[in-house]
């Protein structure tokens, strides 16, 4: 028999999307009744999730009954997953208080079955204690909650509160109903069984015993994308610089210091590697001799003089054999120019450039801006995004490729 899910739509931005949702459930052959709020009502024609789920809508408590049965009561009983999506602050708060008022809070009382919510709201709403409290409550009781995304909001500001993104939203509840031990646990282990080296942050290249050459770079994007691979599955070593991140759950770490101290480290894992990320700023020179002692001063000119680092992620892509190579190119200006001639010159497969003069993008920064060039020439162009957010769109990128 066909599972049935029970939508519950409440008043928000994103209830165009869920539309999709209600599309993606009905195309992997679920029934679908749905209940959508008053509010709801105002982005979104009922007529629309009526002719995707094929199925009558429910709006008012107090419809002249399409069926003989009192309705919240038959639809609470018959779902076997209700889909609270979007979520807002109102509706979870009903909830967690005891409120039933309506058609939707009605049912979500009456039911048995798994209830599972999909916040989206501002930014400032999401994070406000109350709403915490309200969500930190229901989980307790059992409710099941899918974490919005991060980015740009309809109302302009960025931050968590965004609708997950419909795939993920399907997979959400797909992996309630069909899997019964992982509970709706989205911690998809997309990238189980592969092995990713990574690199991030800086390179320090030393002059004295007290000075150095060095960049900007935190380590934020490499240890963004380890991070996420790791969450999906992946064996993941980090070969980091110094920075003063700590080392994500369940990556295995190689601190190093040097250009040259990069280069053994990333040459000894590669053979194990199925994907290569170099996220890492790598100082392209180093001083020819680093003097043992503190250099002192004398009031006349000093040269230093400069050598050239090897390039480690050219090094690896001329023995490359099976695999995904991945370059980043930090430019300022001639931006996909410059990373089209680092593809072909490094062996890569794809690369990811950053305009580190944008603000938003590039060093220490939470976000990036990039854009994704492959080898075969396809140019993609993403927003600003959360250093994780992008972290997955390489990872899925990379997963193409594998
Ligand atoms: O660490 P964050 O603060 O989060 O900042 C992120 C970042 C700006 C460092 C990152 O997004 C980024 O752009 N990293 C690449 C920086 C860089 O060195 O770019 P590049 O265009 O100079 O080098 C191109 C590629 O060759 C890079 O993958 C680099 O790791 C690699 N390279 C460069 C020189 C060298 N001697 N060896 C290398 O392997």
């Amino acid at each position: 028999m066909k599972k049935n899910i029970l939508l519950g739509i409440t008043g928000g931005i994103a209830v165009y999307k869920v539309l999709d949702v209600a599309s993606k459930l009905r195309k992997l052959n679920y029934e679908l009744n749905t209940i959508m709020t008053k509010n709801a009502c105002e982005f979104v024609n009922p007529l629309s999730f009526q002719t995707i789920t094929n199925n009558y809508v429910v709006t008012d408590t107090f419809e002249r009954p399409k069926t003989w049965d009192v309705e919240h009561i038959a639809l609470a009983k018959k779902a076997d997953l209700m889909l609270i999506a979007p979520a807002t602050a109102n509706i979870i708060g009903k909830v967690a208080n005891g409120i039933a008022d309506d058609m939707l809070s009605t049912t979500i009382m009456a039911t048995k079955c798994q209830v599972v919510f999909a916040p989206a709201m501002n930014t400032a709403m999401y994070e406000n204690p109350i709403v915490q409290e309200n969500i930190a409550y229901l989980k307790e009781k059992g409710y099941l909650f899918i974490e919005p995304d991060s980015g740009w909001l309809a109302c302009g500001d960025l931050g968590a509160g965004k609708l997950p993104t419909p795939e993920r939203i399907t997979e959400y509840v797909v992996n309630c109903l069909e899997n019964e031990e992982s509970k709706g646990n989205l911690q998809t282990k997309d990238l189980e069984g592969k092995h990713f080296l990574i690199s991030a942050g800086p390179t320090i290249e030393a002059i004295d015993p007290m000075r150095y050459i060095t960049n900007h770079s935190s380590g934020k994007m490499g240890y963004a994308i380890a991070k996420e691979a790791a969450r999906r599955g992946a064996e993941v070593i980090l070969v980091s610089g110094a920075t003063q991140l700590e080392c994500p759950k369940g990556v295995l770490r190689i601190d190093v210091k040097s250009a040259r101290d990069m280069y053994e480290a990333m040459h000894s894992k590669f053979d194990w590697a199925d994907a290569v990320i170099k996220t890492a700023a790598v100082a392209d020179y180093r001083p020819k001799d680093t003097s043992e002692h503190k250099i002192k001063k004398d009031n006349s000119k000093l040269v230093l003089e400069l050598v050239p680092n090897p390039d480690i992620l050219q090094s690896l892509g001329e023995k490359k054999t099976h695999q995904v190579l991945v370059g980043f190119a930090a430019e300022t200006q001639n931006v996909i120019d410059y990373a089209k001639q680092k593809i072909e010159k490094k062996n890569l497969d794809f690369i990811v450039a950053n305009n580190i003069a944008t603000k938003g993008a590039g060093f220490k920064e939470d976000t990036n801006i990039a854009t994704i060039i492959e080898k075969n020439g396809s140019i993609t162009e993403y927003d600003k995004m959360y250093k994780s957010e992008l972290g997955n769109v390489i990872l899925d990128k990379v997963k193409d490729y594998l």
